[in-house]
């Protein structure tokens, strides 16, 4: 008789936590970015919700926000820690605030190509620089490529001295400041809504971006010359808050990771195919002249801007500079 009531308690205590599992809400993560959806991180974003969808039914869903239309960059990050939203994958240039590190990727000509940089991210140091913001409450979960940058502007720029006095927008980032002023432009910090009008109503010359941003953004047309430099690197940190990260349960978390690491390797899949499509897109458009600069043209700008290194290389720290520079060489 005891042990009847025991078994029907403890069956009804089951049926009760499976009840109140089947019941709770789905956790809910709200990823906020500012680009187009056909761009290397549109799509990502839109991978990583599927997947979610497939390894955590009913559990977790992903709410993607493109196109700025949640939070702009400057925003995203302080609301990521007040919890209003959950992931993001900012450009590294816009980290700032919260460490000095990640101003590597933003050395100019400091990364040979995509590959450098990929091997760099995969390399002990660039795995630990995933972990930098995290006394910020601030975690690293991936880093996914976009791309090399390119110089477009309202005039030709082939070499440095065509840049004198011109604005350029960049990130918020001091780095990038740095290596316009070293070719005596005026770097003027924006956020990536305002680039098209900035353009447009010639209240700036030019801007740096990828081949996949200035095509799904448009800036070809407002911008009639482009000079293929491939002068730095535009890449992403995929991030969360240490809170949501930490609040989530173990096996959880871990599905979660999963999809993240599967939508960014399909992300950096398309990355070199989409920036090759989008320049044959721009080209074929019409609209900006794409400008071929020669080896000696090329030199002239590392010579102008590669002493920003030095400057920086204090706050960055040598080691990080050292290994980026050693993963130029393919072993
Ligand atoms: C920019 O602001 O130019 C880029 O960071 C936008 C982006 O996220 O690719």
């Amino acid at each position: 008789m005891l042990l009847n009531k025991t078994l029907i308690g403890l069956a009804t205590g089951i049926m009760c936590s499976l009840t109140f599992v089947a019941n709770a809400a789905p956790i809910e993560i709200k990823f906020s970015h500012v680009v187009a959806e056909n761009t290397p991180k549109g799509q990502m974003a839109l991978k990583f919700k599927d997947l979610v969808d497939e390894k955590l039914p009913g559990k977790v869903t992903v709410k993607v926000f493109p196109n700025s239309q949640l939070f702009g960059d400057n925003k995203v990050l302080e609301a990521m820690q007040l919890g209003d939203v959950q992931m993001a994958a900012p450009s590294l240039s816009k980290f700032k605030k919260y460490t000095k590190k990640l101003q590597i990727f933003d050395l100019p000509f400091l990364f040979t190509d995509i590959d450098s940089v990929e091997r760099f991210q995969k390399s002990a140091v660039g795995i630990r620089l995933l972990r930098s913001m995290e006394r910020k409450g601030l975690i690293g979960l991936g880093y996914l490529h976009n791309g090399m940058k390119q110089l477009s502007a309202s005039a030709p720029l082939k070499v440095p001295n065509d840049a004198k006095g011109k604005k350029f927008r960049i990130m918020s980032s001091d780095v990038l400041a740095a290596q316009f002023m070293a070719v005596d432009a005026m770097p003027v910090k924006k956020p990536f809504s305002e680039v098209f009008t900035l353009l447009q109503t010639k209240a700036i010359d030019g801007q740096e971006n990828t081949w996949s941003n200035i095509y799904s953004k448009k800036f070809f047309e407002v911008q009639d010359y482009i000079t293929e430099s491939n002068h730095g690197v535009l890449d992403y940190m995929v991030v969360t808050s240490k809170s949501f990260w930490d609040s989530l349960p173990s096996d959880v978390r871990a599905e979660v990771q999963s999809a993240l690491d599967e939508a960014i390797a399909y992300g950096n899949g398309i990355a070199a195919k989409k920036a090759e499509q989008d320049k044959q897109q721009i080209i074929d458009s019409k609209r900006s002249s794409i400008i071929t600069i020669s080896t000696e043209q090329r030199q002239l700008w590392v010579t102008a801007m590669k002493p920003v290194w030095k400057r920086f290389e204090r706050k960055i720290g040598k080691e990080y500079i050292d290994a980026a520079i050693s993963a130029n060489q393919v072993n």
